[in-house]
């Protein structure tokens, strides 16, 4: 048998090519091609307050490609600068500037967080998302019609949402149209694998708002807060975090309870269909993009794969870990192993990989989904790629699917900095299924 160092060689560069980022059609803020992305992540928040591309363009040109030390000074640097910054405003007279800073004093804050899960004893992945949730509610505490946040009963844990009211729309007459408790179509949305609810107001959230209906976020087991703050890992059940969220805004005065969509961006393309198995009240299920097994995106490389197969768990979390803790591998793999175990409430990569096996929207699954689906699909997805078509053609009739495009600079996982196109494509789908109109199936070509 070889050795487990050049197991772990092997292993990592067939890993690289799976979880990889390589190379992207986009241009990139580091050499570092992990680093790249979660820097597009960042930047991405730009396009709805979440960022400032100056700020997010700096902390690029000082981070150390492949260092995590150095990624989370420069983050963390700039979230003490805009959180004081934030703090120091008279926020009765200038609201709008004390709630801007803090939502990107926020932002900074988590993603200072983001490479620090290997060492998961790391008093920082409190304090930081601390300070990330505390700014995040500062800022949002200004706007118009502040939010509403809850922790819903479940079945063993809770479920931390963020609850935004519809806001007022200026009306063609110039005044605001609508009225307290007018029922009003409602879009829960849900994160993926590493995302958090606090982002997504500024990927979808606002998108929602701005065509006057309600947005929900949650988080469930797994997500950073859930993780956090109940040391809950990923589950299989996800209509066990869904089913409560619908209850609970069954029970609201301004929900149009026929008129009630999940969205899951992400891994949290599979996480929706997955709950919309079980839980039938939803009118519309989008999956930003169409996953049906992470697991499967993986490749571990022959010899890792055989010894997962094989059940051998102290050899395989041994290569595993000795990836994830040695800084000269790629930053891909070492974020990854380190990312899906703090996840999945475990250290051991052995259990982080068979849960993921576990957490799916395969054909059995589909099967049970009774609402219309939104597939969507980055061109150029280097994450989570190629499951959209099967994930479409799997659910027939119910299924619409969208190709967002490369040469539009939509075609990265999540049309990641292409939210304006996201929420365009995805938004006015959901409106014409809510209408009942008729949508061709395959939207590709331009119908949205
Ligand atoms: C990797 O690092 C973690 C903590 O950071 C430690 O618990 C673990 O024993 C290390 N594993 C190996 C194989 O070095
Ligand atoms: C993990 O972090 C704790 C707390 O900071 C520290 O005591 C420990 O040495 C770290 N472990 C490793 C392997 O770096
Ligand atoms: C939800 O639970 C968390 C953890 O116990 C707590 O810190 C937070 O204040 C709660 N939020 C609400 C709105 O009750
Ligand atoms: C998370 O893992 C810890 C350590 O193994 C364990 O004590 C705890 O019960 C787990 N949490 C849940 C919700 O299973
Ligand atoms: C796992 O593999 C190692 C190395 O080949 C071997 O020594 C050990 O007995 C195996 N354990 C199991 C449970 O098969
Ligand atoms: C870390 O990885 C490098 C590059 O593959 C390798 O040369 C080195 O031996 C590894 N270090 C440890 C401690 O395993
Ligand atoms: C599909 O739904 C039926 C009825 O609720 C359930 O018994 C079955 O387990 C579901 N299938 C899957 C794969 O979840
Ligand atoms: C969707 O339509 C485009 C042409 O507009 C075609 O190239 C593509 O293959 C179709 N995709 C699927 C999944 O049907």
């Amino acid at each position: 048998m070889r050795s487990i160092k050049s197991l772990y060689v092997l292993g990592a560069a067939h890993v690289i090519g799976a979880l990889g980022l390589s190379s992207t059609p986009i241009y990139t803020l580091s050499t570092d091609s992990h680093f790249a992305f979660v820097l597009e992540e960042y930047l991405a928040l730009s396009n709805a307050g979440g960022a400032s591309t100056g700020e997010v363009l700096r902390a690029a040109s000082q981070i150390v490609p492949g260092d995590f030390e150095s990624w989370y000074s420069e983050f963390k640097f700039l979230a003490d600068a805009l959180h004081t910054k934030a703090t120091s405003i008279d926020s009765k007279r200038f609201p709008v500037s004390a709630r801007e800073a803090y939502f990107r004093a926020s932002s900074y804050y988590r993603a200072a967080d983001f490479y620090l899960h290997g060492n998961q004893s790391d008093p920082r992945i409190n304090t930081l998302w601390n300070s990330a949730l505390a700014d995040f509610d500062a800022a949002t505490s200004l706007l118009p019609i502040p939010p509403i946040r809850k922790n819903l009963t479940a079945n063993g844990f809770t479920i931390p949402i963020i609850y935004f009211p519809a806001q007022p729309q200026a009306s063609a007459n110039g005044h605001h149209g609508r009225q307290p408790s007018v029922k009003t179509p409602t879009v829960i949305v849900g994160t993926g694998y590493d995302g958090n609810q606090e982002a997504l107001y500024h990927t979808v959230g606002r998108s929602i708002l701005e065509r006057g209906w309600n947005y929900v976020s949650y988080e469930g087991p797994g997500q950073p807060t859930v993780r956090r703050q109940q040391n809950a890992g990923f589950i299989d059940n996800w209509w066990d975090v869904v089913s409560p969220i619908v209850d609970y805004i069954e029970t609201r005065d301004d929900v149009d309870t026929k008129k009630i969509a999940l969205a899951g961006l992400s891994f949290g393309g599979i996480l929706a269909p997955r709950a919309a198995s079980r839980e039938h009240r939803l009118s519309a299920v989008l999956a930003i993009d169409g996953l049906m097994n992470l697991q499967k995106t993986i490749n571990l490389g022959d010899q890792l794969t055989a010894i997962f197969k094989s059940g051998n768990k102290t050899v395989f979390d041994k290569v595993m870990t000795s990836v994830m803790n040695n800084s000269s591998m790629p930053t891909n793999l070492r974020w990854g192993i380190a990312q899906g175990t703090w996840a999945f409430n475990t250290t051991s990569p052995f259990e982080w990989y068979t849960g993921l096996g576990k957490v799916t929207a395969e054909a059995d699954t589909l099967a049970n989904v009774t609402s219309p689906v939104l597939v969507a699909e980055g061109e150029h997805d280097t994450i989570a790629p190629g499951q959209a078509v099967s994930m479409y053609e799997t659910l027939g009739d119910l299924a619409t699917y969208n190709l967002f495009r490369t040469e539009l600079g939509a075609g990265e996982h999540c049309q990641l900095g292409a939210e304006a196109q996201l929420a365009q494509v995805s938004l006015d789908w959901l409106l014409d299924t809510w209408d009942k109109v008729q949508i061709p199936k395959n939207t590709t070509g331009g119908t949205y």
